[in-house]
């Protein structure tokens, strides 16, 4: 009963089986699942027939067979499908069934996050394919349909992808996927934590998961800025007597290029400045001075958030003291769109109008070497700052969540 050729895609398979079981089509299909069709625990087998209005459900086969999802109506004349779906630890696959998957995860960086995800999906190719990589997949008809990876930093899990194609991002493969993850790093008694922003994802889809196994949610937005637009300009008195530039004395501050010699402090600076901040409850990198450089080095050296723009980055200096008053990063992540990865200002200055120098310094760099947009993520609880990049002109484009779960 079970013989059928593979004829119809998997993405209709699907669509037709869901248009079947919402009743929204007759005649139509049935289903015979080993496990939960929904749950993709385990190897899933869904056959779909078209029975020329004979199709039905029969829940004694149903019993007989032991299925625990829909059974296959005996009296189907044709079969035109059969969609085998599991979820298998990536090291099991090839890079090739990743293909499709990597492309349109490309697709999805590039039109809904406004970044060039092409090197880093590169990386991702080269990792599956030396299976230095930890997750587990959908696969359908040999092809990976949704992945999720996990990564350990020692007491540290970190999820750190979740995408799917789709037509299976809104099914529950994505929960489920995480759900594998999740499990596997709780298990590892030394993971005292766990990890997670899906900024594929909104937290309206993931959320009551990660609620249900304990983590703490936290809505965070991708913010844009159309440079060029010209953005209300509120200066405040240390700013008025010129426009800071490069190495350019204004006010009480100097503002030079954020460059390797600044990294030290720097990374106190944020240590400090993160102190009970929201940020340090979602990154637990802020916590630590050891955190806070890794932090430094991966936007400024190791590209871990696009490649790093030295001559528009600032360490704003403060001229009577010579102390790092504040620092802004930035990285171009798609060729004219730049992204600030890290903005603080020295909890003592803060309140004074350097944040907005720094930015709007930025903005004019920005246009000067061609970018025509700036992005940046925000945790929404910290309206502070938030409000200061609305009121500069930044509009958020993109919501999602970032989760933390701590073993009691
Ligand atoms: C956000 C931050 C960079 C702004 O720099 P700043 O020099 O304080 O900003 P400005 O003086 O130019 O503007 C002040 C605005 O910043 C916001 N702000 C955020 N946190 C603030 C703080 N602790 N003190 C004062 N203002 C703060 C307020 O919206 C304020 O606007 P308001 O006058 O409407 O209240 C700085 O406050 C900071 O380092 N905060 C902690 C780190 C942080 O949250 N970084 C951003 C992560 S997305």
């Amino acid at each position: 009963m079970l013989a059928a050729t593979v004829s119809t895609p998997a993405a209709n398979l699907r669509q037709n089986f869901e248009k079947f079981l919402e009743g929204e089509t007759t005649g139509l299909a049935c289903c015979v699942s080993m496990s939960d069709s929904f749950t993709g625990q385990g190897t899933t087998r869904k056959a779909l027939c078209r029975g020329e209005g004979n199709a039905h459900l029969s829940p004694g086969v149903h019993q007989n067979l032991g299925y625990t999802g829909l059974a296959f109506a005996p009296d189907c004349r044709r079969t035109v499908g059969i969609l085998v779906s599991r979820i298998v630890d990536v090291r099991q696959l090839r890079v090739k069934q990743f293909q499709l998957l990597l492309q349109a995860e490309s697709r999805a960086w590039l039109e809904d996050l406004h970044w060039d995800y092409a090197p880093s999906s590169g990386l991702v190719s080269s990792y599956l394919e030396e299976k230095r990589l930890s997750g587990f997949a959908l696969v359908e008809n040999d092809v990976a349909q949704a992945y999720c990876l996990y990564f350990r930093e020692g007491s540290k899990g970190l999820i750190g992808t979740l995408f799917a194609l789709q037509s299976n991002s809104r099914s529950s493969a994505p929960v489920n996927l995480l759900g594998k993850a999740i499990d596997t790093l709780v298990d590892f008694a030394d993971v005292r934590r766990i990890e997670a922003q899906l900024p594929h994802f909104s937290l309206d889809q993931v959320g009551p998961y990660f609620r249900s196994r304990a983590f703490q949610t936290y809505l965070r937005q991708f913010m844009s800025f159309r440079l060029g637009i010209s953005a209300p300009n509120r200066q405040t008195p240390a700013f008025q007597a010129g426009r800071p530039g490069q190495n350019e004395t204004s006010g009480d501050f100097v503002f030079q290029p954020w460059e390797r010699r600044h990294d030290r402090e720097a990374a106190r600076l944020i240590y400090h400045v993160y102190q009970n901040h929201i940020d340090a409850a979602v990154n637990d990198q802020y916590c630590s001075i050891a955190g806070t450089t890794h932090l430094v080095e991966s936007i400024a050296r190791l590209r871990g958030c696009g490649e790093y723009l030295p001559q528009a980055s600032i360490a704003a200096i403060h001229c009577s003291t010579g102390k790092l008053a504040g620092i802004l990063g930035l990285t171009a992540v798609r060729p004219r769109t730049a992204h600030i990865p890290q903005i603080a200002v020295a909890t003592g200055f803060q309140g004074i109008g350097l944040g907005s120098a720094m930015l709007r310094t930025a903005f004019e760099k920005l246009v000067g070497a061609g970018f025509s947009e700036v992005s940046l993520t925000v945790t929404a609880l910290n309206s502070g700052a938030a409000r200061l990049y609305e009121r500069t002109g930044f509009r958020t484009f993109r919501e999602f969540g970032a989760f933390v779960w701590n073993r009691a």
